[in-house]
């Protein structure tokens, strides 16, 4: 039999998959798993998409149209401060295919970039894809998982390090960038020649007066900063698979050639469907917002009454809850919390060493579920006492 290759062979094997599987498989299971948005795309998302079938069975320019592409840099200037040209965009299937066209495109064999741990599980095999070398920039759950620029500077080794990557909100901590971090980490980006990719795929999911940055937007950014963005949470449009990075022009251009060889151009159908929901505003997702923050507020304290310390999110749409009170290894928590008590959540360990101990929880699941599985968590946890 002819043999994978190692480098598939190597990617890990990440449990969340196998659990939302059993999810899924059986229906008295509740999943507080879920990576995506639980409401359908907007009405009029679903209306267009009717409307323009029959006129999209053409491929698009590699990097994008040049109607959407004018739609996002207008939305890149009101809503992040980004100021770049049509030509410094290039559109994707989604941002992960954007994340990979953009290692391809940076870190040549054993090169490092910088990495926040625990981090979205789709980050290190990515890198790991392209034999780059990542480095954990390890979070604290003291701190809140903010980054610690000092921990990002003792990291760096100028000959190899070529890039640092941001996720805020970020994904699982819900932990979103304070202004005065950007600007030191900018300052570190400067001062050591490195890219910054900045994974904002929840920017819209923010809650109370949190306020989102993108650092794109700081001074002397402008050749640094690379930002990713997705329709898949702020508009729940994952299926469509619809995201685009922003990079420095000789970047981007870079990003647009390798593009021709992964999936030549984002669905023609999906890009008239991103400049419909970018023409929308911001109307359908700050419904969504009100609706997760009304969960997140039941879903929180009754975590850290159950003895799961969990940080208040700031932004997205998970609880990332300590579960060490009762159990250290999260996958075993979490086996025994889907046979005992019907409920699914991520094990810590899917985003990285140092989320072992630690449990994801979705809120993008409806409210009455949401109560159920707590309810179903409290008689679980009264027995392993
Ligand atoms: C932090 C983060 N980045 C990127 C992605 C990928 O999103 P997409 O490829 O659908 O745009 C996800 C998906 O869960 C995510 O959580």
């Amino acid at each position: 039999m002819v043999e994978i290759s190692e480098r598939e062979e190597e990617l890990p094997d990440v449990e969340i998959g196998k659990l939302l599987e059993i999810a899924v498989e059986h229906p008295e299971i509740i999943s507080l798993g879920p990576g995506e948005p639980d409401f359908p795309a907007a009405k009029e998302i679903v209306e267009h998409t009717k409307k323009i079938a029959g006129k999209v069975n053409h491929y698009s320019p590699p990097g994008g149209r040049i109607e959407f592409k004018k739609e996002i840099v207008k939305k890149l200037k009101k809503e992040n401060k980004i100021d770049v040209t049509e030509s410094q965009i290039v559109v994707t299937c989604g941002s992960q295919e954007a994340l990979l066209l953009a290692t391809a495109c940076t870190l040549d064999v054993s090169e490092q970039i910088l990495l926040p741990n625990p981090g979205y599980m789709g980050f290190l095999p990515t890198f790991e894809l392209f034999n780059a070398n990542p480095k954990f920039i390890e979070l604290k759950e003291e701190t809140g998982y903010s980054i610690n620029p000092d921990d990002v500077k003792k990291q760096i080794n100028k000959k190899k390090t070529k890039v640092l990557l941001i996720n805020s909100p970020a994904n699982p901590t819900g932990n979103v960038l304070s202004r005065n971090i950007l600007e030191e980490l900018a300052d570190i980006a400067i001062e050591n020649d490195l890219y910054i990719f900045s994974d904002e795929a929840y920017e819209k999911i923010i809650y109370d007066d949190t306020k989102h940055i993108s650092i794109a937007s700081l001074n002397g950014m402008s050749q640094y900063a690379v930002t990713f963005h997705t329709f898949s949470k702020t508009a729940a449009m994952c299926g469509y698979r619809l995201g685009y990075v922003a990079a420095p022009h000789k970047l981007a251009d870079a990003i647009k050639n390798t593009h021709i060889y992964s999936t030549v151009c984002a669905p023609t159908i999906s890009q008239l469907l991103g400049i419909k929901a970018l023409q929308m505003g911001n109307k359908y997702v700050n419904k969504m917002v009100k609706e997760y923050d009304r969960r997140r507020r039941m879903l929180i304290p009754k975590l850290n009454d159950l003895g799961i310390t969990t940080p208040m999110p700031k932004g997205a749409f998970y609880g990332f809850g300590n579960i060490t009170a009762f159990e250290k290894n999260s996958k075993k928590f979490c086996l025994n919390m889907i046979k005992k008590a019907k409920v699914a959540a991520v094990p810590g360990i899917d985003f990285g060493p140092a989320g072992e101990g630690h449990v994801r929880f979705s809120f993008a699941t409806d409210y009455k579920l949401i109560e159920k599985a707590l309810d179903r968590i409290e008689g679980f946890l009264h027995k392993y006492k």
